[in-house]
């Protein structure tokens, strides 16, 4: 099976993953159908597969943790989305192909979504991870990671970045925190699932946190020189709203190259696992060739 069919397949049962979750569940029916809505349109997973197949690296193969840890990464990610299009933070129409959350419904039921899948996040972790103590170290990273030490963080400075000029540390500062640490929470996340000796767990951990800060310079990248109809989303916004980019602050080609080196040093990390982390290098791959 090619890369591109196994990265689907496996979105694929995340999506199954999530669905089972919420069918359990009870959830105001408002915000299930705003929440159905977001979910619902096509998202990449890619922070949800990373959990699985870095489970299955150092685990061997997938347990229902990490199924379950899958989902809530997504539930933060989705929910950092709904609130990061609202008018107070960038202002967007369009999320996944169709209207933001807040376009779709109005923005009061987005901002309740957003805190609905925030929440709903650390209930799955806290109901549903077989060990206490592994739902402990899970419930911490996410916490950590997403919090205001991590992805809180990285948008409040990326907000405050509009309205000064944007400086190499700022904008190293704003993509860690806004976006790498998310993958970073994944790559630990799927380690701790699959029980990483603490060598391992550290390796995933830098191995996450540069894909993740290549993920976030392209997506700078794409912003400048792709359609809005390939991206999903409104192209050509963040010079618009004089946002700190890569490619604003160094340039485009300099943007790319820094995305490569990342990569590089990305793959550098999975040195000691061989090729049983094969899997994990076409993945940091894709990321640097993506498209969309
Ligand atoms: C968008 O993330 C926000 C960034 C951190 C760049 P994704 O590009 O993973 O968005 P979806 O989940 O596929 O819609
Ligand atoms: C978003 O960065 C990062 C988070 C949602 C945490 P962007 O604002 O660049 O993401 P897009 O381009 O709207 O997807
Ligand atoms: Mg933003
Ligand atoms: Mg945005
Ligand atoms: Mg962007």
């Amino acid at each position: 099976m090619d890369f591109d069919t196994r990265l689907r397949r496996k979105a694929q049962s995340v999506n199954f993953t999530l669905q089972r979750i919420l069918d359990c569940r009870q959830i105001n029916s408002d915000v299930k159908e705003a929440l159905k809505y977001t979910l619902g349109a096509p998202g990449k997973r890619v922070r949800s597969v990373l959990v699985l197949w870095c489970c299955e690296l150092v685990g061997g193969r997938l347990n229902s943790n990490a199924e379950i840890a899958s989902a809530a990464i997504e539930m933060v990610h989705t929910y950092s989305l709904i609130h990061d299009d609202l008018p107070a933070m960038d202002d967007d129409d369009m999320r996944r192909g169709i209207p933001t959350c807040h376009k779709a419904f109005d923005e009061a039921t987005a901002i309740l979504t957003g805190d609905a899948l925030l929440t709903l996040a650390f209930e799955i972790l806290a109901e549903g991870i077989d060990k206490p103590a592994i739902a402990i170290r899970l419930i911490s990273q996410l916490a950590q990671d997403a919090g205001a030490a991590g992805m809180i963080a990285g948008q409040m400075a990326d907000l405050k970045a509009e309205k000064s000029a944007g400086t190499k540390k700022m904008l190293e500062y704003i993509h860690i925190n806004k976006t790498a640490k998310m993958f970073r929470c994944a790559t630990a996340m799927g380690a701790i699932c699959g029980g990483a000796a603490q060598k391992q767990f550290e390796c995933l951990c830098e191995y996450g946190l540069h894909v993740g800060l290549a993920f976030q310079i392209a997506d700078d990248i794409l912003d400048e020189t792709v359609s809005s109809k390939q991206l999903g989303k409104t192209a050509g916004k963040d010079r618009k709203a004089s946002k700190c980019t890569y490619p604003a602050v160094v340039g485009l080609e300099r943007a790319k190259e820094v995305r490569e080196k990342l990569t590089s040093e990305a793959m550098a990390m999975l040195k000691s696992f061989g090729p049983k982390a094969d899997t994990l290098r076409q993945f940091a791959m894709a990321l640097l060739e993506r498209t969309k």
